[in-house]
Formats: structure tokens, C-alpha cells, sequence
């Protein structure tokens, strides 16, 4: 419970013969701060309690003698207004902090979701094809809103949708029994493996049989030729193993890797259903579903030769997920590219008549770029991602080895600190803006930055070192009236304001309300840390800043966890 909300339960028993629901709809929060926290208006009863309204507030007023919730009690004509006391709510929100704890629930998180099951598609790699930097969005969005889900009580899981079927394969499949090298495959995995698709394009454009021999490659894998789909699997294979390296740094772990290859040839019920409903057309020789009633062009379902297409697969893999898992949303996390992709196979699922259509949830991002030139595959300009994260690593270690060349587990630290950078960047503006990506700036110490939210992590828990601390509970003998000051102040709405920003955050689908809520709570302790002593004050003040810093320290880790960002002791 919140401070307000508790308030609203004391007010209503103060005043029992107010309706909780007339203090809740009349309760205001004054423009000018000079007036109090909060205002009640008492004009409106006037009526019904056949009483001025100024000395109705003044009734309401006598009632709240003695209170300790609030400091400040003043009728000022017909309002009543009060400002909270901050002794009271330094003391309500550190206590509602270790009620949550001692009830072993991590304050913030809560049981809304249980008993749902949420599916997220993220990440959703195309085999044999480069991971690139453009995959960042996806993966780093899709791994902190599932964060926010179970922490929320969801019950989530999570796909890795593989783009692991379609006639790039058969290009594949010719290019490497041309010209493939296990050796070089062993030796440079997926890279290897996109340079091979890459020489078939060159190859094709000067003999454009190439082009045929791979059509009858991939049609002999729909027939199940044995050959061809042993090197198809060792392609996914290697893909795989490859993209794990990048997975194991960034901390995402999927449930499930099943892709479009398990649905191509299981689309027989949904053609079906679709014929049944009528909703199946012919289009010179191809089957669609038309659309135009709602402004789109129709979806395609069959092609000429009877083959699926990557929309026929999603309705298919849809129709699994609902039998299977009976989801309550199934989100999909992709570049706002294939907006109409999902607004089309969307719509052909409502005109099924599925009523879990408005389940289905696209989750779009802008395209990330470079500071110096957009990223495109086809002119070769691809940043792996893997690099990208290498190199984050690697700056952020010179940057260590300057600042704090004595700190331990100096590898360990770079790699979180320099990859926790890229991913705080990533998730630090809504979702559909575009991320210009910049060295400087992610790295940045001092910024708005991942690093200067770990920096503070590292410093406020090195506080509690000195201190020695090892308390759980806010003690007795703390004194909350040292909790005060408006940098005191500060840092407690903040953490009250927690467990609203969680929430806010998946209600958005928008990790980055998490994100600069972090950077706002360090900002905060930041300049309480600067304004007060804390070793060094007397007893009782010293144990109630510890306590303030102990549980911004919890909430600053916690914080940083839903957006799939490490939080070092030290850096
Ligand atoms: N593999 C696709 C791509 O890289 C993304 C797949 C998204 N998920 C889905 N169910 N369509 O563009």
C-alpha cells in the first residue's frame, strides 16, 4: 500500500460520515505547494450536511487532532488543507519497504499476474544470417519486459521464433556442397556460413542457374530430402551455438527455440478453417485473405505452388501457442517495419472468429543506427553484435584501468558495466524513437547513463560496507525526523513511487519508465549522499541514513535487473 492509499483508509475512518468515495473523488492536490499536500473541498457537501462549508472543514479538521500522519492541518475557506508529516512518512515508507521483505515478496513485485501465462516472441534470429547490431532492440526489449512480467506474478515464456525456413535455404544448401569447408565453419561459425550466402549472390548474378538448382534444393527439403536437410539442421546448428555467446552476456535465456520450420507443414487445419469461413481467395493462382474492408492489402496465404509464406506460419504457430499455453497476451517484439505484417495476420485471425485476437500484442521499435551512417546488411556495413558488445567491453575496461586500476575482478566488472551501458542506452527512450548510437555517450560516466546508475549502485553499497551494516530491519532507534530534509525527502517518494513505475512500465509495454526511473532515484541519492553525513553523524541519525541507503540500494539492483542491466558491489 502506498502512503495516499493508506491515507484515504485513515481519513475514511476519521470521518464516518463521509463516504469513502466522496473523500476519494474530492481530495485534490494543490497547484501551489504552500497549501499543503493535499486539499479536501467541502463546498459540495454543504448541501447534504445543511452547513457552511468552512465550518464543515473545520469539523473535519478537529477530527485529524493528534494524528500523527500529518504535520499541519489549516481550513482556508471552504478547503481543508493538509500537509503531511515527514517524520510519518519517512518511517511508512521504509516500513512498507520491510513488511514486503519479511513476507519474502521483493517490494514492488506482486501477485496481479497469477494463474496468467504470458508468451513473448523476442529476439527471433534468422539462421544463417547475421546477428547484428539491429537485433539489440528486440532481444534487450524482450528480455526486460519478460523481467517485469514475472515480477509482476506472470508466468511467462519465452521464443526465440527462428527464421529457420524459406527458400534462402536452398541457396544455402547449394552454396555450401559448392564451396563449404567444415574447417572454415569450425573455425568461423555463422560468419563463416553468411559468406558463403553472400557468394552465392555474387555467383547468381553472373549465372542465374544457380537461382534454379537452389528452387529444387529447397523444394527437395519440403520432400524431405535427407541430405539437404542434414546440412539445413547443421546450419541451425552452428547459428545457435554461435548467438549463445552474445545471449550469455546480455543474460537472456529463452524457454524455446521453435521456429518457422516447425509450422511450414502444419498450416492443413488452419487452409481448412479458413475455407470453412469463406475467407479463403483466389489470387492469380496464389490463395489470400483480402483485406480491403479495412484498408490493407490482403494477406497472403498460399503461393502459386502451394508453399507457406511467413505470415501463413505466424497464424499457424498462433493457433499452437493458444492451444498449448491458453496465453493471456502473446506479444511480439519486432522492428516497427513489420507493423502492417501483424495488423494483416492479426485481422485474419479476428475474421476467424478467434476472440483471442486482441491477445495478440506487436510490441514495435524504431531502427537503431550509427552516429556515422545507417546500418545496412546489403552494402556489407553489418556491426555484429557480438562485436559491438566486445568493443563496449573493451572501452569500459580502459576506461577502469585509468579510474580504479586496483579493482578486482577487473574482466568480470568491464563486461558488466560496458555491456549494462548498451543495454541502458537501448532501453532509455520509448520504444518507437530511433537510437542513434554513439560511443560517447554510452559510455559516459556522468550522464544519464547505465554506468553512472551502477557507479552510484557501487558507491551507496560501499556506504554499507564501511558501515559494517547487516541489518534487514529499520531499527527502532533510527531516527526518522533526520529523514526530513527535502534530499531525504526526495529519495523516499522516489522509492515509494517504485512499484506504480513497475507497473506503469508493462501496462506501456516500456522498459524505459524503469530505466529513467533509476537514473532519477541515483540523481536522488546522488545529492543526499552529497547534503548529509552518514558515517559519520551520531547514532541514531547515522542508522536511518544507512537505512535509506540500504533500501535505495535494493531498489537502484532491482530496478536495474528488470531492464537486464548487473548491478556490480564495486567499480
Ligand atoms: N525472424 C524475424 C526477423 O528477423 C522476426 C520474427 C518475429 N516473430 C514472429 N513471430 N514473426 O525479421
Amino acid at each position: 500500500m502506498n502512503s495516499k492509499a493508506y491515507m484515504m483508509e485513515e481519513l475514511s475512518r476519521l470521518w464516518p460520515e463521509l463516504e469513502k468515495s466522496q473523500i476519494e473523488e474530492g481530495l485534490e492536490v494543490p497547484k501551489d505547494k504552500k497549501m499543503g499536500d493535499l486539499a479536501f473541498p467541502c463546498f459540495r457537501l454543504a448541501k447534504t450536511m445543511h452547513k457552511a462549508p468552512n465550518l464543515i472543514a473545520q469539523d473535519l479538521k478537529n477530527k485529524l487532532e493528534g494524528e500523527p500522519i500529518f504535520e499541519k492541518v489549516e481550513v482556508v475557506g471552504p478547503y481543508l488543507n493538509m500537509t503531511v508529516d515527514k517524520t510519518w512518512l519517512a518511517g511508512f515508507v521504509l516500513s512498507q519497504f520491510d513488511e514486503a521483505e519479511k513476507e519474502g515478496k521483493a517490494y514492488g513485485s506482486s501477485d496481479e499476474g497469477n494463474g496468467k501465462t504470458v508468451v513473448l516472441d523476442y529476439s527471433s534470429i534468422n539462421v544463417a544470417k547475421p546477428f547484428h547490431i539491429g537485433h539489440l532492440r528486440t532481444t534487450v526489449i524482450g528480455n526486460s519486459l519478460t523481467r517485469i512480467h514475472q515480477f509482476l506474478g506472470y508466468h511467462t515464456f519465452s521464443i526465440n521464433y527462428l527464421g529457420d525456413w524459406g527458400t534462402q535455404f536452398g541457396k544455402m544448401v547449394v552454396a555450401y556442397r559448392k564451396w563449404g569447408d567444415e574447417e572454415m565453419v569450425k573455425k568461423d561459425g555463422i560468419r563463416y556460413l553468411v559468406s558463403l550466402y553472400v557468394r552465392f549472390h555474387q555467383e547468381a548474378e553472373k549465372d542465374p542457374s544457380l537461382d534454379d538448382e537452389a528452387r529444387a534444393a529447397f523444394t527437395s527439403m519440403e520432400h524431405g530430402d535427407k541430405e539437404a536437410l542434414s546440412l539445413w539442421k547443421y546450419f541451425i546448428e552452428i547459428s545457435l551455438k554461435d548467438v549463445q555467446k552474445v545471449y550469455r552476456v546480455l543474460d537472456v535465456k529463452f524457454d524455446s527455440y521453435q521456429g518457422e520450420s516447425y509450422f511450414w507443414d502444419k498450416t492443413d487445419e488452419l487452409i481448412r478453417q479458413l475455407q470453412e469461413k469463406g475467407l479463403l481467395k483466389d489470387s492469380e493462382g496464389a490463395k489470400i485473405v483480402d483485406l480491403s474492408d479495412y484498408n490493407m492489402p490482403p494477406c497472403l496465404i498460399l503461393k502459386k505452388d502451394g508453399s507457406t509464406l511467413y505470415a501463413t506460419r505466424d497464424i499457424a504457430s498462433a493457433m499452437y501457442r493458444k492451444k498449448t499455453f491458453d496465453f493471456y497476451k502473446n506479444l511480439y517484439i519486432t522492428g516497427l517495419e513489420q507493423n502492417l505484417h501483424f495488423d494483416q495476420w492479426f485481422r485474419v485471425v479476428d475474421l476467424m472468429g478467434y476472440d483471442w485476437a486482441k491477445d495478440l500484442v506487436h510490441i514495435p521499435y524504431g531502427l537503431i543506427t550509427l552516429k556515422d551512417g545507417k546500418l545496412s546488411t546489403r552494402s556489407g556495413n553489418v556491426i555484429w553484435l557480438e562485436d559491438l558488445l566486445n568493443e563496449a567491453i573493451a572501452k569500459t575496461k580502459a576506461i577502469m584501468q585509468e579510474k580504479n586500476p586496483n579493482l578486482e575482478n577487473m574482466d568480470k566488472v568491464a563486461e558488466e558495466v560496458g555491456v549494462g551501458a548498451v543495454v541502458f542506452h537501448d532501453l532509455f527512450n520509448n520504444r518507437i524513437k530511433e537510437v542513434t548510437f554513439d560511443w560517447d555517450e554510452v559510455l559516459n560516466f556522468d550522464g544519464e547513463t547505465g554506468p553512472y546508475v551502477q557507479y552510484t549502485y557501487a558507491r551507496a553499497s560501499s556506504v554499507l560496507a564501511k558501515a559494517g551494516w547487516d541489518k534487514t530491519e529499520l531499527h527502532e532507534s533510527a531516527n526518522m525526523a533526520c529523514l526530513t530534509d527535502e534530499y531525504s525527502q526526495e529519495v523516499l517518494k522516489l522509492i515509494e513511487a517504485f512499484p506504480g513505475k513497475v507497473k506503469e512500465a508493462l501496462s506501456k509495454y516500456e522498459p524505459y519508465v524503469i530505466t529513467r526511473y533509476t537514473v532519477a532515484l541515483a540523481t536522488a541519492y546522488n545529492r543526499f549522499y552529497h547534503e548529509n553525513a552518514i558515517l559519520s553523524a551520531e547514532d541514531k541519525v547515522r542508522e536511518a541514513r544507512l537505512k535509506l541507503t540500504d533500501v535505495t540500494t535494493k531498489v537502484l539492483k532491482q530496478g536495474l535487473y528488470l531492464i537486464g542491466v548487473h548491478a556490480p558491489e564495486q567499480m
